[in-house]
């Protein structure tokens, strides 16, 4: 479960804008699947990092499966990130020198795991890419690096599965097709999804939407 209470987060440089997150209480039970909508600037990456431990808000309790993140020493975090949050990023940042397999089993590898054998494998066929293992990240099309991002987001069985603008990039027909996976995979695993998104047709397919502007 994800339990944000008393948030305040401002950035040094934006301080008299005032905080760019203020809110009371924000919760998403397990395996809930949230698109996060709202205007461009709204604080919906800024939630999105805070939820990670990437970055700490100026105050108030930040709580993901049961952990306080600000009570956890920065090595800490960075445990908890890997053992338990995948991250699909809005670019996928997937490394071009590496296969389509490795760039999978990098997600292990920078979590410090040992990769389960097979497993980049299995999450490849599972998002249709069994077929590409050894491609480059550069010979795909951009819905299908979108698939190799979500695969390994999934490497590390994470508990929450944090997605930026995930098919922001992408053409409404693979958009839909990765946004499907992702949720139908996320549902049969008891994953719990949060998702920003500036899409309607996108947060539509989430069983709840939140207005950062709402929150407040
Ligand atoms: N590292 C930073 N330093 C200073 N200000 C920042 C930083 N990151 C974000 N901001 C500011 O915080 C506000 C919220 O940014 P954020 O990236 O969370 O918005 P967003 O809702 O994700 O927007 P978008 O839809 O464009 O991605 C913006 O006003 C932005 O300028
Ligand atoms: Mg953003």
């Amino acid at each position: 479960m994800i339990h944000l209470q008393k948030i305040r987060k401002s950035y040094p440089s934006e301080a008299d804008s005032g905080p760019v997150l203020d809110f009371e209480d924000w919760r998403v039970e397990t395996g809930g699947q949230v698109a996060l909508i709202g205007e461009s600037g709204s604080g919906k990456t800024t939630l999105l990092n805070l939820l990670s431990g990437l970055i700490q808000p100026d105050s108030g309790v930040v709580s993901v499966e049961g952990s306080d993140l600000a009570q956890l020493s920065e090595a800490q975090r960075d445990r908890f990130r890997a053992d338990n949050i995948g991250y699909v990023f809005q670019s996928f940042h997937l490394l071009d020198g590496y296969s389509v397999k490795e760039n999978v089993e990098l997600g292990a590898v920078f979590a410090k795991r040992h990769a389960e054998p097979g497993r980049a494998e299995h999450l490849l066929e599972a998002v249709g890419l069994g077929h590409r293992l050894q491609h480059t990240p550069r010979q795909l099309s951009v819905g299908q690096q979108a698939r190799v991002a979500f695969a390994r987001a999934l490497v590390n069985r994470p508990k929450l599965l944090l997605a930026d603008e995930p098919t922001g990039a992408l053409d409404h027909e693979s958009g839909r097709q990765v946004l499907d996976l992702l949720l139908s995979t996320a549902r049969s695993s008891g994953i719990t999804v949060v998702c920003a998104t500036h899409d309607m047709d996108v947060a539509a397919a989430f069983e709840n939407t939140v207005r950062v502007e709402e929150m407040q």
